[in-house]
C-alpha cells in the first residue's frame, strides 16, 4: 500500500497509542475505503507533510539494519552535537532488531565517549571512556548551558521524538471512517514523516512577505515556519562508505529511520508478535467454529 501523494495535517502532540500489528481482518476493507477517501482530500488549513514510504510501517513492517547503521553515523557526525539521546544506551546499538552494531564496534563506540564519573576518593568528578551500560547522554552540561550554545533555544533531546511528533489527517465525511482509518493505520509513521519534512524543509529563501526574526529559519512544516535550527543536512554532509548516494534526502530518511527505532527499539518484534497473535485467533476461531458444529449436529431439528 503506498499513500505517497497523501497529505496530512502536522500536529504536535504526545505520543499517542496505535493499535500497531492488531489489524482485524474485517476492518481492512474498510481501511481501503477510507484511505481511498481520505487520498482525495488536499490537508485543509494548517501545515501539510507528505507521507514517505518507511520499511517500518505496515503489519510486516522492519527496520533496515544498513539503513539505521547510515542514521547512526548522521546523528553522530551532524547531530549529536546538538541534540541528546539520553534514553539509548551504547549496548542498544547491539540489539536484535537496531543498527546490529557488533560487540567490538558497541565498545568502541562507547569507548569513544567521554563520560563524567565519580566522586572518587578524593570526592572529586572525573572523566572517564564510556562503556556499553552509559547512555548515550547530552552534548551539555544542562539545559542552561545547550541554550546558551543556540542562541536561547533549546535543541531537544532525540530520544523519543519520532514518537512525539505525529500528524493528523484531514477528517473523512463519515465520522466512524476516521476512527477505522486511525486504529488500522495508527498514523505510526506520522512522527517520522514529519522529521522528514522537518529536515528537507529548508527552501533557500522564505515566501515573499514572510517577516523572519532575527536569528531564526524558515521551515515549511515547524510550526509557525521559524525555527531556531538552522538547516543541519545538505548534499555530501556524510559520507557513507557503502554506496549510498550521499544526497540531503538520503541523509534525512537514514537519520529519520535511525530516530524512530530509538523511539521504538522494540517495533519489529512488537510487530511479529500481532502476527502471530492474528493468526492464533484466527485458527482459534475455525477450531471453536468445528467444535459448535459438531456439538449442534447431534440436536434433531
Ligand atoms: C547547531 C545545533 C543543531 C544541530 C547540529 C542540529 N540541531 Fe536540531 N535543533 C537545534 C535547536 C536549537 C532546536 C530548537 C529549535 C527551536 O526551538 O526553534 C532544534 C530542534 C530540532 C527538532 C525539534 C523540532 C520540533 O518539531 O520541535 C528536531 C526534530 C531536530 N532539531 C532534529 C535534528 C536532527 C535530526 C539533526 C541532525 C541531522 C539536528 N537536529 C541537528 C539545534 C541543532
Amino acid at each position: 500500500m503506498t499513500n505517497t501523494l497523501l497529505m496530512r495535517t502536522v500536529a504536535h502532540k504526545g505520543a499517542r497509542m496505535t493499535f500497531g500489528s492488531l489489524k482485524g481482518v474485517a476492518v481492512a476493507t474498510a481501511l481501503t475505503m477510507a484511505l481511498a477517501t481520505s487520498s482525495a482530500h488536499a490537508a485543509g488549513g494548517g501545515v501539510t507533510v507528505e507521507a514517505q514510504d518507511w520499511s517500518f510501517s505496515g503489519v510486516t513492517g522492519h527496520f533496515d539494519k544498513a539503513q539505521l547503521q547510515r542514521g547512526f553515523q548522521v546523528y553522530k557526525e551532524v547531530c549529536s552535537s546538538c541534540h541528546g539521546l539520553k534514553f539509548l544506551h551504547w549496548r542498544n546499538l547491539g540489539e536484535t532488531g537496531g543498527p546490529g552494531f557488533s560487540e567490538a564496534e558497541v565498545k568502541a563506540l562507547a569507548a569513544a565517549a567521554e563520560v563524567q564519573d565519580g566522586p572518587d576518593d578524593e570526592g572529586e568528578m572525573f572523566d572517564r571512556p564510556g562503556l556499553p551500560s552509559d547512555s548515550m547522554g547530552s552534548p551539555f552540561a544542562n539545559d542552561a548551558a545547550a541554550r546558551a550554545s543556540n542562541n536561547g533555544a533549546l535543541p531537544p533531546d532525540l530520544s523519543l521524538i519520532a514518537k512525539a511528533r505525529g500528524v493528523t489527517r484531514p477528517g473523512l465525511p463519515i465520522a466512524p471512517l476516521n476512527w477505522l482509518r486511525d486504529i488500522i493505520s495508527g498514523d505510526e509513521t506520522g512522527g517520522a514523516d514529519y522529521l522528514y519534512g522537518l529536515l528537507t524543509g529548508y527552501p533557500e529563501n522564505p515566501p515573499e512577505g514572510f517577516v523572519l526574526s532575527e536569528g531564526m529559519n524558515y521551515n515549511t512544516v515547524y510550526e509557525g515556519h521559524q525555527i531556531a535550527m538552522a538547516a543541519p543536512l545538505s548534499d555530501d554532509a556524510v559520507e557513507y562508505s557503502d554506496g549510498t548516494p550521499q544526497t540531503l534526502q538520503q541523509h534525512a530518511k537514514d537519520v529519520t529511520a535511525f530516530l524512530m527505532w530509538a523511539a521504538e527499539p522494540k517495533l519489529e518484534e512488537r510487530k511479529s508478535l500481532g502476527i502471530r497473535v492474528m493468526l492464533y485467533l484466527l485458527i482459534l476461531s475455525a477450531l471453536l467454529y468445528l467444535t459448535k458444529r459438531s456439538l449442534w449436529s447431534r440436536l434433531k431439528h
